[in-house]
Order: C-alpha cells, then sequence, then structure tokens
C-alpha cells in the first residue's frame, strides 16, 4: 500500500475543498438543494420564510408539527418530501433546537451537525439552511455555529480505507442570511470548522504516517496556504540549544525527531505576541517504562496538543488576527531501545535545570519543558500548552472538559472561550506545596509526582521551565483529544480539540484585560 515511514501522498491538499460554504440572501424557498435544513424550537413555531415555505407546500410542514411525532427535542430529525416542484429543495430535514429559551451557540452546532448527518444518511449531497437560532442570537454567531456545525458533523477520515464511502459526501451548504454579519459568520466558522477538521486528520493518522516529518511537512503546507513562516529544526540543532530533555525522549526511537517552529505576523502593528506550545508525541509506548498493551493504539494521538496549535495557528492566520502568534511544537515518538532513556538517568532542560527520568511514561511533560524554555526568545505576552498529558486528568474531568492550569486571568478568558466554543475547560490548582512531590534525592526534580494529584503535579512540573514572569497556562486534554464514541458534530475518533477553544480566545485577544 505504502512504504513504512512514507508520507507521501498522506497530506491532505489543505486548499482542497471538501464542502463548499456559499452565503446568499433570501430565497429560502426557491432555490435548489438536496436537503433544506429546517430548524425548530421546542414550541414549533413557524416564524417568516418557513411559513412562506409552508404555504408552497400546501401546509404540509404546518399539519406534520401539529402531530407529536416530532417535538422539537435537542437534536432530534425527521424528513418530509414536498411535492414535486413547490418548493426548491427535493427534502426538507427538520430538526430540534430544544427549548427557545436556553438556545446557545452549542445548541445549535450540534442541531446543525444531527441535521447534516441526516441529510448526507439520506443521499443529500447540496444542502440549504438559515442561520439556525438566530431568532435568540446574533446572526453572525448564528451563522458561525450552523457552518462549524454542518462541516465538523460531515467530517470523515476515510483516506486510509480502499472501500468507497457508504453515501456520498456533501459538496456544498448554502447559507441563507438576512444581513451581512451572517456572511461573515459563516466565513469564521469556515475556517474554524476546517482548521479542527485538519488537526482531527492530524490524530486519526497512524503513527507509521503522522510522524514528527509528517508533521513538519504539514506545518510547511499550512505555512504554503497561509503566508506563515516555518523553521524546522533537527536533532542536531536541538542539541546546540541544549534541549536535552526532548532529546532524552527521542533517543529510543528511530524515528528522527523535529522541533517545529510556526510564526504568524499580522500586517500592521502587532500588539502582543503569544506562544502556543503543543505536545507532539506521534506515538508514545511509554518508552523502557512501558504501557500495558490494551488500548496502546490510542497513543498514535499522543501529538494531539500539537494537531490543536497547528490548526489554531492556521485558523488565526487566516481570520488575519492582529496580534502574533508562534506555535511550538516538539515531535518525536517516545519507544523503548537499547538506547532509549533508562528509569533513574538524569538530563538537563534546554534553561538549565536537571531532571530525574523516574517513570520515562512521563515524557509528554520532558518535550513541553524545553519548548517551553525555547518559547523566552519571543518575549511573549503569554504562553499556552495543550498536552495529552495524564491519565489522571481523564479520571478527574472525564470527557467533557479539559484540565487548566496556571494564571487566573488567561484561565477566566479560556473558559469564557470555552462556554462560546463548547471546548470547555476547568480550573485545578498549582498549590505550592504541590512541588514537595517533585523532590529529587540527586537532581532539580524529578518527573512524576506519585499517584496523588497526577495532572496537577504534571503541570507543576512544567512551571519550572516558563519563562520567569511570562503568564502560562497548561490544558491537559487527555479527556477530550479521542472521542470514544459518535457526538451531533464528533464522529468517533480525533476531535480537533482545542483549535476552536484557542482560536476563539485569541480572535477576541485585544477586546479586555
Ligand atoms: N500520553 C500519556 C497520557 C495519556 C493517557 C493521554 C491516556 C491520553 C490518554 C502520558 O505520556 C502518560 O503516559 N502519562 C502517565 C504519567 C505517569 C507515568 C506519571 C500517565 O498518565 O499514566
Ligand atoms: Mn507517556
Ligand atoms: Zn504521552
Amino acid at each position: 500500500m505504502f512504504a513504512p515511514g512514507s508520507v507521501a501522498g498522506f497530506i491532505r491538499e489543505i486548499e482542497e475543498v471538501i464542502v463548499k460554504v456559499e452565503v446568499v440572501q433570501g430565497g429560502l424557498a426557491e432555490r435548489e438543494a438536496g436537503a433544506l435544513l429546517v430548524p425548530l424550537f421546542a414550541d414549533k413555531e413557524l416564524t417568516g420564510a418557513l411559513q412562506s415555505i409552508d404555504e408552497k407546500i400546501g401546509g404540509m410542514l404546518s399539519a406534520f408539527l401539529a402531530r407529536e411525532d416530532f417535538r422539537g427535542k435537542k437534536n432530534e430529525t425527521a424528513v418530509l418530501y414536498p411535492p414535486p416542484g413547490a418548493i426548491g429543495a427535493e427534502r426538507l430535514v427538520l430538526v430540534g433546537l430544544g427549548e427557545r429559551e436556553t438556545c446557545s451557540a452549542e445548541r445549535v452546532r450540534q442541531a446543525a451537525g444531527a441535521a447534516a448527518k441526516a441529510a448526507r444518511a439520506l443521499g443529500a449531497t447540496t444542502l440549504l439552511a438559515p442561520p439556525m437560532g438566530a431568532e435568540r442570537l446574533a446572526e453572525e454567531v448564528a451563522a458561525q455555529a450552523t457552518v462549524e456545525g454542518v462541516l465538523l458533523g460531515l467530517y470523515r477520515f476515510w483516506e486510509l480505507k480502499t472501500a468507497s464511502k457508504p453515501t456520498p459526501d456533501v459538496v456544498s451548504l448554502t447559507l441563507v442570511a438576512e444581513g451581512k454579519d451572517g456572511a461573515v459568520g459563516a466565513g469564521i466558522g469556515r475556517v474554524l470548522a476546517e482548521s479542527a477538521n485538519l488537526a482531527r486528520d492530524l490524530v486519526n493518522r497512524p503513527a507509521n504516517v503522522a510522524t514528527p516529518t509528517h508533521l513538519a511537512e504539514v506545518a510547511r503546507a499550512i505555512a504554503e496556504e497561509t503566508g506563515i513562516t516555518v523553521r524546522v529544526l533537527d536533532e542536531a540543532e536541538m542539541a546546540e540549544l541544549g534541549m536535552g530533555a526532548l532529546l532524552s525522549v527521542a533517543h529510543g526511537s528511530d524515528e528522527p525527531a523535529r522541533f517545529i517552529v510556526m510564526d504568524y505576523r499580522p500586517e500592521g502593528d502587532e500588539r502582543s505576541t503569544v506562544v502556543l506550545v503543543g505536545k507532539g508525541i506521534t506515538f508514545d509506548s511509554g518508552g523502557i517504562s512501558l504501557k500495558p498493551s490494551k488500548g496502546m493504539e490510542a497513543m498514535k494521538g499522543d501529538m494531539g496538543g500539537a494537531a490543536a496549535m497547528m490548526g489554531a495557528i492556521r485558523a488565526l492566520a487566516l481570520l488575519k488576527v492582529p496580534l502574533r502568534v508562534v506555535a511550538l511544537v516538539p515531535a518525536t515518538e517516545n519507544m523503548p531501545s537499547g538506547r532509549a532513556t533508562k528509569p533513574g538517568d538524569v538530563v538537563e532542560a534546554m534553561n538549565g535545570k536537571t531532571i530525574e527520568v523516574i517513570n520515562t511514561d512521563a515524557e509528554g511533560r520532558l518535550i513541553l519543558a524545553d519548548a517551553l524554555a525555547y518559547a523566552e526568545r519571543f518575549h511573549p505576552d503569554a504562553i499556552f500548552d495543550a498536552a495529552t498529558l495524564t491519565g489522571a486528568c481523564v479520571v478527574a474531568l472525564g470527557h467533557h472538559a479539559a484540565g487548566v492550569m496556571g494564571d487566573e486571568g488567561l484561565i477566566e478568558r479560556l473558559r469564557e472561550a470555552g462556554e462560546r466554543s463548547g471546548e470547555r475547560v476547568w480550573p485545578l490548582p498549582l498549590f505550592e506545596a504541590y512541588g514537595e512531590q517533585l523532590k529529587s534525592d540527586v537532581a532539580d526534580v524529578k518527573n512524576i509526582g506519585g499517584r496523588p494529584a497526577g495532572a496537577i503535579t504534571a503541570g507543576y512540573f512544567l512551571s519550572y521551565f516558563v519563562p520567569e514572569g511570562v503568564p502560562w497556562v497548561h490544558i491537559d486534554i487527555a479527556g477530550v483529544f479521542m472521542a470514544e464514541r459518535e457526538r451531533p458534530y464528533q464522529p468517533k475518533g480525533g476531535t480537533g480539540f482545542g483549535v476552536r477553544l484557542l482560536a476563539e480566545m485569541l480572535r477576541h485577544w485585544g477586546e479586555a484585560g
């Protein structure tokens, strides 16, 4: 099929449009489409354009809604076939938005995803939709959430299958908006969803495809597309910089490590600089502290943090946000071998601190240590790192929120962006007392802090390598980088978590604080 380790053919053309998004003004009834997505609250009230559609199809819609077959419950769907020629759409795919009073962007995203999937399952390839929930939300927000929900919901990871897809891909989404805000929101939604889908691809690709070299190639492709600059350091250059912690992880692997620097500078004045650091372990076997084999395949996604930051910087560059954004991706495998780091080994990070490696499976914090120290050269105003760092974070928060630690002001901003984007975060404390657990007998620190508060001691470890005085937040995405079951706009597999969260926060960066 393909040579082991080869990357050719596996970088989906980023510009290749999967679903073409178009925004038009008016004509919901007349436009031709395989399916018209019809959002309805639980009160099943028909307003504006929907009323006129109902008239054109002889009251078919209102008659159907008079029954109890469809209740407008969250993400509930139903299909109606209008008389041929009565309206432009072949099908009406109704979707429930739940209670009118509690409508939110997240409700819309889910309903839009559910409706788009239902339409695709019926064979519709061209979709028509209003900005869902626009009666309750600003049109821009409704349009953004609708486009995000559709594009995220329709995502499928098919590149490694030889069979054709069970239903054809949707090729276009036409959003029928009222004002200019609809087009703005749709544009933002498209960029965010496509960037999240790129991150999903990276997580879903197996480790023999998505190697450190592959991540570097994708970074270069993003640079080509967006005009940002990319520099890729090899192991010799990392050694010169003194990245002993990162290299100690790379040692056990035959796959060459890479340190990827992506740099977006806006045109005009750059008010601040934000550095994003993403954990790029392309496969985590645990190293000499080998993991049990059950479920180990999920560790192909141990670069979910890297994928998130690469997707986020792509989105921010395409949205032309007025701040400098640097994404740093330390990328390597964590493997056992005769050259691998051994428990008890002591390594030196780029900032000069010595680390006793008690457990080689606590490798993420080692590669992040050097990346955080490297961030100093950009004199950042803030640093965020995203990492599939600890099983303990999964125990603490499960699969519905990422754990966040660090600067409280930044955490608050992340929480707000999390509510808007539906990628939620929840704080854990970094009390000084936790530092006791990381004291080493032989080095400055050790890389594990024992069972209690495992997510926190990992975050605390990272704080030793954050440049002095720079506000920083660590985002542990171990519980959210992959979905074990399908959700309305989330198929099983990589979630792209972090892309929309960070992009949503940073595109509003200058607005407060
Ligand atoms: N990549 C794992 C953490 C992880 C576990 C991510 C499950 C996603 C799902 C990380 O490198 C790791 O192995 N952490 C260890 C740390 C321990 C040795 C202190 C863990 O959580 O068990
Ligand atoms: Mn590990
Ligand atoms: Zn790991």
